[in-house]
C-alpha cells in the first residue's frame, strides 16, 4: 500500500478508506488521541486508539517525538477542530521518545533554547513553518528566472578574488598549520598551498556571473556564500545564500526594474503556496508582540504586510536626496541615531535605512547613485565622477535586503579605479579580459536569502531561518 501523507488524508474527500500513515507523535491524549505530524503540512491528523484493543506496555510507548506507523479507516470527525480523523486498527511503534530526555514537549520553547537544539527544533511547528516558506520561496526563485529566460549559473565556492573588497573571507588550505613552508621573505608560500595560490571560500559569485552573462545573456546563481565579519547582529550569518542575477545589455533602471518584479513575484507565489503556514507564523508573531510595547510591534500583521509589499510600487530615492532627508530628520537632529549624519558621503547604517523604509517613506525603497567612495570597484562611475550606479534595496524590519549595480563596462576607468584602490591587476586579469572582449553595459544584484525568508516568515533573527546557522563563535551540528 502507498503511504499517504497527512496533508493528502485532510483533503481527501473518500471517506471510509483504509490507509496507512507514518509520522511522529505531537501529542496523546486520554490515552486515545494521538495527534500525528508527518511534516507534509502544518495540520496533525487526529488518530483515535481504542484503548481496549491495544496492549498497555504498546501505548506507554506513544509518547511526544515516538515514530509511529498507523493503519485505519479515514471518518468524519465527531470532534472539532477537525474533519476527518483515523479510527485506528493497528499501531506500531517504530521509534521510542524518551519523555525524560525528549527536550521537544508540547509547551512553549523560548527560540534561544531552540537554537541549542537546531537538530530537532524543526520538529516545532513554527520551524517547519518557516522551513516549508524557505523551500516554496527558494522555488520561486528558480521558477521565475526559468520563466524570464535565464540561465541557472553555479559560480565557484573556493576562489582567489574577493568580489567585494572587504577582506571578509575565509581561507581555505592545507598547509600545515604549525610548519608551514615559508617564502624568502619570512612570509607563508602560498605556492607551495593545494592551489599553487592563496584561495578563500566565495563572498559573492558576482565576478564569475558576469563572464557568464556576457555569453548567456541572463544568468544567476543561488548559492552558498562565506563572510568572516565579525557581526553578532540579527541580520548577518557567515554563511549564507545569496542569488545573484547577472544580465547583459541592462542598465541600472532595468535592474532595479527586475529586481522590484522579482522580489514582487516571489512573494506573491509564497503568499499562494503557503497560505496554512503563513496564517501560522502571523498568529504566532501577534501573539510575541502582545508583550512588547506598541511603538515596537508592526503596523501590519504578516500577511497584510506582504500583500503590501507585492502589491505596491518601492520609492526609488537618489542617495543624495536620502541624505537630505536624514540630515534633517527628527532622530538625527536631536542625536538619537548611534550615527549622525553630518555630510553628503557618509555611510549608512541599518538605523539611518529603517529609518527611511518605516518611518518616512512607510515602503520598500530602492536608494541609487551611492558615493564612489563607499561601494565596491566594480560600479559605474557617474558622469559627475563621485557617484556610481549603484542600487541597495531595504525593506521594513530588515533594512539592506538586496545590492546591486550597474557594472563598469569601460576597460580605461576600470583600470584607473582597481589602480587607485591598490588593486593587483593580475589578479583581475579575466576580469578585465571581459571588458577588452566585447564588452557591454551589464548590470546585477544580490539578494541574501535568509533576509527574504526573515521578512516573508516575520522572524526576527536570522539565525531561525536557516537550519543551522553559522555564526561567530558557533559551528554546531
Ligand atoms: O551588498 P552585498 O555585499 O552585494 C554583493 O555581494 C554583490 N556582489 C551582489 C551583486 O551585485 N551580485 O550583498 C548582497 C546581499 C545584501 O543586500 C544582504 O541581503 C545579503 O547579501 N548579505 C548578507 N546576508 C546575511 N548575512 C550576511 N553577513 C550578509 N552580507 C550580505
Ligand atoms: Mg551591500
Amino acid at each position: 500500500m502507498r503511504l499517504a501523507t497527512i496533508k493528502e488524508l485532510l483533503a481527501s474527500k473518500n471517506l471510509l478508506q483504509e490507509t496507512t500513515i507514518k509520522g511522529w507523535v505531537r501529542t496523546f491524549r486520554s490515552n486515545r488521541f494521538i495527534a500525528l505530524n508527518d511534516g507534509s503540512t502544518l495540520s496533525t491528523i487526529q488518530c483515535v486508539v481504542d484503548f481496549e484493543n491495544f496492549d498497555e506496555e504498546l501505548l506507554k510507548k506513544i509518547n511526544t517525538g515516538a515514530a509511529v506507523k498507523v493503519t485505519g479507516t479515514l471518518v468524519e470527525s465527531q470532534g472539532r477542530g477537525q474533519s476527518v480523523e483515523i479510527q485506528v486498527s493497528a499501531l506500531e511503534v517504530l521509534g521510542e521518545a524518551d519523555p525524560e530526555e525528549y527536550p521537544i514537549q508540547p509547551k512553549k520553547h523560548s527560540l534561544e533554547f531552540l537554537r541549542e537544539k537546531a537538530h530537532l527544533r524543526i520538529r516545532t511547528n513554527t520551524f517547519a513553518a518557516i522551513m516549508r516558506v524557505r523551500s516554496t520561496l527558494s522555488f520561486a526563485i528558480h521558477n521565475y528566472f526559468r520563466e524570464n529566460g535565464f540561465n541557472y549559473f553555479h559560480a565557484p565556492i573556493i576562489t582567489g578574488s574577493d568580489a567585494e573588497g572587504a577582506g571578509e573571507m575565509f581561507r581555505v588550505t592545507t598547509l600545515d598549520e604549525k610548519n608551514p613552508p615559508l617564502n624568502e621573505e619570512g612570509e607563508v608560500n602560498y605556492k607551495e598551498d593545494f592551489f599553487g595560490k592563496e584561495t578563500n571560500l566565495t563572498v559573492s559569485g558576482q565576478l564569475e556571473a558576469e563572464a557568464y552573462a556576457m555569453a548567456l545573456g541572463k544568468v544567476y546563481t543561488f548559492g552558498p556564500t562565506f563572510r568572516a565579519e565579525n557581526s553578532n547582529t540579527s541580520r548577518h550569518l557567515a554563511e549564507f545564500w545569496m542569488i545573484e542575477p547577472e544580465m547583459a545589455f541592462f542598465d541600472l533602471d532595468a535592474n532595479m526594474d527586475l529586481a522590484e518584479d522579482f522580489i514582487k513575484s516571489v512573494i506573491s507565489y509564497t503568499l499562494e503556496h503557503c497560505q496554512e503556514d503563513l496564517e501560522f507564523l502571523e498568529k504566532r508573531l501577534l501573539d510575541e508582540e502582545k508583550s512588547k510595547p506598541q511603538a515596537q510591534r508592526s503596523e501590519m500583521p504578516l500577511i497584510e504586510k506582504l500583500k503590501f509589499v507585492a502589491n505596491n510600487n518601492f520609492k526609488r530615492v537618489s542617495y543624495t536626496e536620502a541624505i537630505d532627508i536624514l540630515k534633517n530628520c527628527k532622530p538625527n537632529k536631536k542625536k538619537k541615531f548611534s550615527y549622525i549624519i553630518e555630510e553628503w558621503g557618509a555611510d549608512l547604517q541599518s538605523e539611518h535605512e529603517r529609518y527611511l523604509v518605516e518611518k518616512h517613506f512607510k515602503c520598500p525603497v530602492i536608494l541609487f547613485d551611492y558615493p564612489a567612495k563607499i561601494k565596491a570597484f566594480y560600479m559605474r562611475l557617474n558622469e559627475d565622477g563621485k557617484t556610481v550606479r549603484a542600487m541597495d534595496i531595504l525593506f521594513p524590519g530588515i533594512g539592506e535586503i538586496v545590492g546591486g549595480s550597474q557594472r563598469e563596462e569601460r576597460l580605461d576607468v576600470l583600470k584607473a579605479k582597481v589602480k587607485e584602490l591598490g588593486i593587483d591587476e593580475k589578479e583581475l586579469w579575466w576580469y578585465l579580459d571581459l571588458r577588452k572582449f566585447g564588452t557591454a553595459e551589464h548590470s546585477g544584484f544580490g539578494l541574501g536569502f535568509e533576509r527574504l525568508v526573515l521578512f516573508a516568515t516575520g522572524m526576527g533573527n536570522i539565525r531561525d531561518v536557516i537550519p543551522f546557522p553559522r555564526t561567530p563563535q558557533n559551528a554546531e551540528f
